[in-house]
């Protein structure tokens, strides 16, 4: 299959890209750089040992989208491209909507224009809102979204099951992520957030290479086992791996379907950490600080739609994941391109 992959350059995309090439389908990005950089697309070269047709261009022209869409004949678009930085999102709101949704609704468009009408979207759990219970199950409404980068999420949703009430041809998957994290096997390709990272593995990693002092724990009073906050990591592999059963779901589906990715097991913030200092022989040192605001105390998914339906579960665990992002960190300490 030919793939197009939008923002295929960044952290998700970039993996992705790698196991279609290893699942022998043909996978194109399109990616502005605005939070990655051609050099990822040079690892996903050499790893996969082939070159990978890559534009730069921006999801909201639509000039370049049509071209793009004239130049290859698509039989199904992964829809990565967007920001997704929750505090960012709340300073900046209007940046977010409009990178977003824009992005979206051109591509959308431009799909529609050339016939193309299988789609993956990265959406994410943050779409889900605070639970009153776990694990999260597709079919639990949503409570409301705590940010705009959560509300650009839950409107494509939306986007999307429009258009396949309107055109029952189409095939979406609405992919809610978990928290991804880990990197590839071979240290050459992960997660290199611009500078301070909000979220915890990037956090962790640089305090491990010595670029950030230690770590701040977000609350240790909530009601879980050791007072801090409980999430489903998941192996970005995993994940990428999902993306391609996806492709091959949509196929032979119509309609639109929301299906999690994540491991069904929660772990806490302290578990990461001890994880992580056991598995990499490594201090991390931390402190305690209050609560940050808007963080709920527990998720993680239901995986049981995505065994059905994608016949994918997550295989790695706590420990790969850490092994695996402390290698590609203490490989690139810099990150790609410093
Ligand atoms: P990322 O920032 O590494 O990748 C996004 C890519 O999209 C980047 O390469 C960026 O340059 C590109 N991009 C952004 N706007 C663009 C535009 N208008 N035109 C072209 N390219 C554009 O992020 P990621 O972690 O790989 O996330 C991928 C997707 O998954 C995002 O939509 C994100 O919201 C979603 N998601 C991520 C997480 C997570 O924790 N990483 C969790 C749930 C959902
Ligand atoms: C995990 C846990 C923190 C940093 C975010 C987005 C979500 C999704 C995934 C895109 C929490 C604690 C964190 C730190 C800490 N992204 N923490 N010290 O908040 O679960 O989810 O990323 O869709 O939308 O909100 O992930 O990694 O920021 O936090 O103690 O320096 O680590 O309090 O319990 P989160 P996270």
């Amino acid at each position: 299959m030919k793939i197009l992959l939008t923002g295929g350059a960044g952290f998700i995309g970039s993996h992705t890209c790698v196991e279609l090439c290893e699942a022998g389908h043909d996978p194109v990005i399109v990616d502005n750089y605005i939070n990655s950089c051609p050099e990822a697309v040079r690892r996903i070269e050499q790893i996969v040992g082939r070159s990978v047709l890559c534009y730069e261009a921006d999801v909201t022209d639509a000039a370049a989208m049509d071209r793009i869409f004239s130049e290859n004949a698509f039989d199904c678009v992964i829809h990565f491209a967007g920001l997704k930085a929750v505090g960012e999102s709340v300073s900046q709101p209007l940046r977010y909507y409009r990178n977003n949704l824009d992005s979206t609704l051109t591509l959308c468009e431009t799909m529609q224009k050339h016939g193309v009408k299988r789609f993956v979207f990265s959406s994410s759990a943050t779409v889900y809102g605070n639970q009153p219970q776990v694990p999260y199950r597709e079919d639990m409404p949503s409570v409301g979204c705590t940010n705009p980068y959560g509300w650009t999420k839950f409107m494509i949703e939306k986007i999307l099951e429009g258009q396949c009430t309107a055109d029952p041809s189409w095939s979406v998957v609405l992919l809610r992520y978990f928290n991804p994290i880990g990197a590839h096997a071979s240290g050459l390709i992960g997660e290199d957030p611009s500078g301070i990272p909000n979220n915890l593995m990037p956090f962790i990693a640089k305090v491990a290479v010595g670029e950030l002092e230690k770590l701040s724990v977000f609350g240790n009073d909530y009601p879980t086992p050791d007072g801090t906050g409980v999430r489903d990591y998941i192996h970005v592999v995993d994940l990428a791996k999902g993306h391609v059963k996806a492709c091959d779901y949509s196929a032979a589906h119509q309609g639109c379907e929301i299906i999690n990715l994540g491991t069904g097991h929660g772990y806490s913030v302290l578990d990461l950490v001890n994880t992580f200092e056991r598995v990499n022989g490594i201090k991390i040192p931390y402190v305690i600080a209050p609560r940050r605001p808007g963080d709920i105390a527990e998720n993680y998914a239901d995986p049981s739609k995505a065994k059905q339906l994608l016949g994918w579960t997550a295989e790695k665990n706590l420990e790969d994941m850490c092994r695996d992002t402390y290698r590609f960190q203490h490989n690139n300490p810099k990150g790609y391109q410093k």
